[in-house]
């Protein structure tokens, strides 16, 4: 005990003053990161993606690509700058402000999201879901729309505001040839289904929210929802790696919008309560008849 006792105090004062020293050492750490946008790293406002192995800087050390062969993710061009801002004053300005802060014109803070430093492919999957500009800024969630700008329209606005503050994820593109999709499908029952259904179609969520369809969704727009969890939808970054974006992007455009339904009828993929309810109601409805047909009445 006598022995162990100054050591214990020596001990504990030791990691005192390292919380002292390390806590402001860890907070410049982290700003020293934000700064340089690392891809291989998370944080909840800027989801960089793992498993980068090709990254690629401008001259100003800002990344611009970044991936690997799964997929790559790219800025678009900071050529689209101009049309991209003119593009948002008209279309977006009016409610997510001049700035893209989020403060319209009247001033309200807060009215709006604060779109600065929200990553190109954020922006971009929200116009070329045709969810913005909004129909309805008072809906509790914005739906997929036709479309109201082009893509490379929704690739300007993305270049415009990235370029207040640029930050990732940037616009993916998946290579769908090196996809399995059977690991896609395993990937998917395990963090999908609860809310899409195994079968992808969609369903309620609390508080009137709900989760949408995933069938006719272009496999781009796949990963960018995935990587930037639009709304009431999770962001998956750490926890998948591209490989597992790519096979989980490759179920939901193959299997999910074209299912193959081996028995020959897909019932609507009710799910095997509903689907054996019917097997059952046919099955046994057919006995019954046929037990007519051959027993003997009296
Ligand atoms: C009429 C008002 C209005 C207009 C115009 C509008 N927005 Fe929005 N925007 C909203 C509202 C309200 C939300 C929140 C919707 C939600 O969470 O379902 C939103 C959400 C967003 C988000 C998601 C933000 C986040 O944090 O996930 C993005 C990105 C966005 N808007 C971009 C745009 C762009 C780009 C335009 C122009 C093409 C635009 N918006 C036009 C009202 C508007
Ligand atoms: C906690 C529930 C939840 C989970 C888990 C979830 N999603 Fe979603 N997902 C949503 C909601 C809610 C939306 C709609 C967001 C909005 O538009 O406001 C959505 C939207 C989407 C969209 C866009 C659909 C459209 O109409 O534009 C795609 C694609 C998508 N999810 C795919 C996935 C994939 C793939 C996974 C698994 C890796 C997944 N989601 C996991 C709730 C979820």
């Amino acid at each position: 005990m006598g022995l162990t006792t100054p050591l214990m105090k020596r001990l504990a004062r030791t990691i005192v003053a390292g919380m002292f020293v390390a806590a402001p050492g860890a907070l410049f750490v982290g700003a020293a990161h934000a700064a340089n946008y690392n891809p291989t790293e998370t944080s909840r406002r800027n989801a960089g993606t793992p498993n980068s192995s090709i990254v690629v800087k401008n001259k100003s050390g800002t990344v611009i690509e970044y991936g690997n062969q799964y997929i790559t993710y790219s800025a678009p061009s900071p050529k689209l700058d101009g049309l991209g801002e003119a593009l948002f004053m008209e279309n977006c300005a009016s409610c997510h402000g001049t700035q893209a802060d989020g403060v319209p014109a009247n001033g309200t803070t807060g009215a709006y999201p604060d779109l600065v430093g929200l990553g190109p492919a954020t922006i971009d999957f929200w116009v070329v879901s045709g969810r913005m500009p909004s129909a309805n800024p008072r809906a509790i969630e914005a739906s997929r729309r036709l479309p109201r700008l082009t893509p490379n329209q929704a690739l300007a606005i993305a270049a415009w505001v990235n370029s207040l503050a640029p930050s990732i994820p940037l616009v993916p593109t998946p290579h769908l040839a090196n996809a399995n999709v059977s690991d896609g499908a395993a990937l998917f029952a395990l963090n999908c289904a609860s809310c899409h259904t195994i079968e992808g179609d969609g369903d309620a969520l609390a508080s009137s929210t709900f989760s949408p369809s995933l069938r006719n969704i272009p496999a781009f727009q796949v990963v960018e929802a995935i990587r930037t969890g639009p709304a009431n939808m999770p962001r998956f970054t750490g926890n998948l790696s591209d490989q597992q974006v790519l096979d989980v992007t490759k179920y939901v455009t193959t299997e999910i919008q074209h299912p193959n339904n081996p028995g020959g009828f897909g019932l609507g993929g009710l799910g095997p309560v509903a689907e054996g309810f019917v097997g059952l109601l046919l099955g046994v409805g057919v006995l019954v008849l046929v037990c007519y047909w051959i027993g003997e009445r009296s």
